[in-house]
């Protein structure tokens, strides 16, 4: 049997793939570029939310939110490691966000507006995270499933905190209950995006599917996500800004209305509200860290370690 055959016939039997195992390239080149892209949403992904560190309400509040920016730091790391098992560059790679060339998460390219955001980030997008990552914790690449799941636990922290942080608005005064369906009437429909397109125009899927890097599509896990979401915001009587929401009683789903694709493509050409302004953020922090990449090289190089 062919190097391919075995590959093919191992993915079949549900088994996973480790760094050193043999994988045709286009194996190793799709999940390149997905979890690369996945790492550079989860750094891109501390930008909107640690523009709010200095202006949490409280102590508890800050604590919580310099906890979990620290946490998406990590998860970016992680997963860069989980490139690296693929023989891929650290450093190409990361010039490849730098100049715009990689993608990142679309939802990263909207403005945080007021405190409420920061609680619907954490509710939608990291709930969108959790629906997206509990399926990629059970894909064929060892390295990246493993990082999922101890990602997927922390992620679920994320969400109760932004939940819990919407839901006080939502009980408080009139003023904090409009700021908290602003933020939802904001976040709703770019949370959907973050699912990706849908499968009749996901030029990936098809390969990630056969090859069990994806085990469920961007539909059916979008589909997923409003069924789980909708419960949460009728519980705190917040509304979702969308007219055609309406559950189906023969499928057991939030219908929900036609998602606006152009934007989703604008956004993804660059032409979001903040695309300019986070790149203009991660090439300043990576000039600024220029010391600290000298400095571990020096001591690399004089205490010859790697
Ligand atoms: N934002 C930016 N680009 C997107 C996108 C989005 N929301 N959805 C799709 N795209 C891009 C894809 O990267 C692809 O472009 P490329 O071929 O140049 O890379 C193109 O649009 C076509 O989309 P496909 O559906 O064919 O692409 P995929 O099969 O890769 O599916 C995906 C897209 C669902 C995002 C998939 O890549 C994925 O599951 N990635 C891993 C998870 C991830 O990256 N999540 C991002 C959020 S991380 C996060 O939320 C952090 C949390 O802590 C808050």
């Amino acid at each position: 049997m062919d190097q391919n055959a075995e590959f093919e016939a191992r993915i079949a039997r549900g088994e996973t793939i480790e760094p050193k195992d043999w994988m045709p390239e286009d194996y190793k080149k799709q999940l390149i570029r997905m979890m690369s892209q996945h790492a550079h949403s989860e750094i891109v992904g501390m930008l909107p939310e640690g523009e709010w560190i200095t202006r949490a309400p409280s102590l508890r509040r800050k604590k919580i939110l310099l906890a979990k920016v620290q946490d998406e730091a990590g998860h970016g790391l992680y997963i860069y490691s989980g490139v690296e098992t693929l023989g891929a560059d650290r450093d190409s790679v990361t010039h490849d966000l730098l100049t715009g060339k990689a993608k990142y998460s679309s939802i990263f390219n909207y403005p945080t507006l007021t405190w409420a955001d920061i609680g619907v980030i954490g509710w939608f997008v990291d709930g969108a995270a959790i629906v997206n990552q509990t399926m990629l914790a059970k894909c064929s690449y060892g390295p990246y499933a493993r990082a999922m799941v101890r990602i997927c636990k922390e992620e679920n922290f994320h969400k109760k905190q932004g939940y819990e942080l919407v839901a006080g608005l939502a009980n408080g005064t009139k003023e904090q209950k409009e700021m908290a369906q602003d933020a939802v009437n904001r976040w709703w429909w770019p949370s959907l995006m973050m699912f990706g397109p849908s499968d009749k125009d996901s030029p990936n899927s098809p390969q990630l599917m056969k090859w069990k890097v994806k085990k469920e599509s961007n539909d059916t896990l979008r589909q997923r996500f409003v069924n789980l979401t909708i419960p949460q915001a009728n519980a705190i009587n917040l509304t979702i800004p969308d007219p055609d929401l309406k559950f189906n009683q023969e499928t057991g789903n939030w219908d929900f209305g036609e998602i606006d694709w152009t934007e989703f493509y604008e956004v993804l050409k660059g032409n979001g509200p903040c695309n300019k302004e986070r790149l203009e953020a991660r090439n300043k922090a990576f000039k600024n860290g220029e010391w600290v990449r000298e400095a571990a090289r020096v001591y690399a190089e004089k205490h010859n370690v790697q």
